[in-house]
């Protein structure tokens, strides 16, 4: 029986994480989420037994603090898996070239402060906290849910200038993966930044991805909008520049279970890499 961690589970790749892995119930999932009664992780859990669902978010070091203890309880002080998938970004500035960003102090923060405070800050606070259980767990491995879009070969070849903050944040996860990897090495932690492709996730909302290469849009609920799949195809013209085969996004469904074969293969040797679903750092959707 292994055991999982997930932040950022209420929905998209961290609910599909959650429902894979309770589908083989010798599994213990521990879905962690900022509300607990979000309706699609509650869903899961009141049809699986093997789903624990947690409340914590990731920004607030005493909340996932709290949540790595409560994860404690229910396994018995130890864990196999932690994936840190959780993220956030200021919708408004994702369209942003670099050379768009203000010179207003006040205005660069908060452009950055929702990507660096879910995956780097949040990423170290999860790490550390639920670090004492994956010490004592069998698997021992950590992983970052990271972007294709922070890799510098494909934004050379693509030319895909926008998402700055997003792609920065992204970046600097890869460089905490390498740095946790080569101070756990010793405990036999094996720490990896896993790029899941490029992941339909919508759910009657704006992905950020395709909010980035839209100028003006509002938020928008229910069927999917039009304008949204017009960025969609700009976004994926510029994607084929970098992979010419590239035909559009895949379901969570495929992106996740390529990421867990990943993650199944993380040995002391791919410690450290950032790697995408396909499990190399070439081939990012
Ligand atoms: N979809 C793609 O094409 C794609 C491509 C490359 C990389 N990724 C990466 O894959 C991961 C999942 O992406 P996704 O498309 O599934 O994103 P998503 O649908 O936007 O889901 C993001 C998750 O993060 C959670 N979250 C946000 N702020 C949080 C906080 N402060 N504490 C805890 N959880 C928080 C959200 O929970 P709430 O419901 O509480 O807001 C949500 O469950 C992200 O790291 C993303 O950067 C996605």
């Amino acid at each position: 029986m292994f055991s999982y961690a997930i932040t950022g589970a209420s929905k998209g790749l961290g609910r599909e994480f959650v429902r894979q892995l309770a589908a083989d119930t010798t599994n213990m999932v521990l879905a962690i989420v900022r509300d607990p009664e979000s309706p699609g992780i509650f869903e899961i859990a009141s049809s699986h037994s093997n789903v624990h669902v947690i409340k914590g978010d990731v920004t607030d070091p005493k909340s996932i603090l709290e949540a790595a203890s409560a994860a404690a309880v229910v396994t018995g002080g130890k864990l196999d898996v932690l994936i840190h998938n959780s993220n956030a970004v200021d919708m408004a500035s994702m369209s942003f070239n670099p050379t768009q960003i203000p010179f207003d102090a006040q205005a660069i923060r908060k452009i950055f402060d929702l990507p660096l405070s879910t995956g780097v800050y949040g990423g170290i606070w999860t790490t550390n906290a639920f670090l004492p259980l994956i010490e004592k767990g069998i698997q021992k491995k950590i992983v970052h849910i990271s972007s294709g879009m922070a890799d510098l070969d494909f934004i050379n070849k693509s030319g895909v200038s926008n998402a700055v903050a997003y792609s920065i944040a992204k970046a600097g996860v890869n460089v905490q993966v390498a740095k946790y990897a080569a101070e756990l090495a010793p405990k036999g932690i094996k720490v990896l930044a896993l790029s899941p492709g490029w992941v339909e996730t919508w759910e009657g909302r704006l992905t950020f991805i395709l909010k980035a290469v839209m100028v003006e849009t509002d938020i928008i609920i229910g069927e999917k909008p039009s304008q949204l799949i017009k960025a969609n195809d700009a976004l994926l013209k510029l994607f084929q520049v970098a992979e010419p085969e590239l035909k559009g996004q895949i379901q969570p469904q495929e992106s996740v279970r390529k990421c867990l074969q990943v993650i199944e293969r993380l040995d002391a040797e791919t410690s450290g890499l950032f790697l995408s679903h396909n499990g190399d750092n070439t081939r990012w959707f």
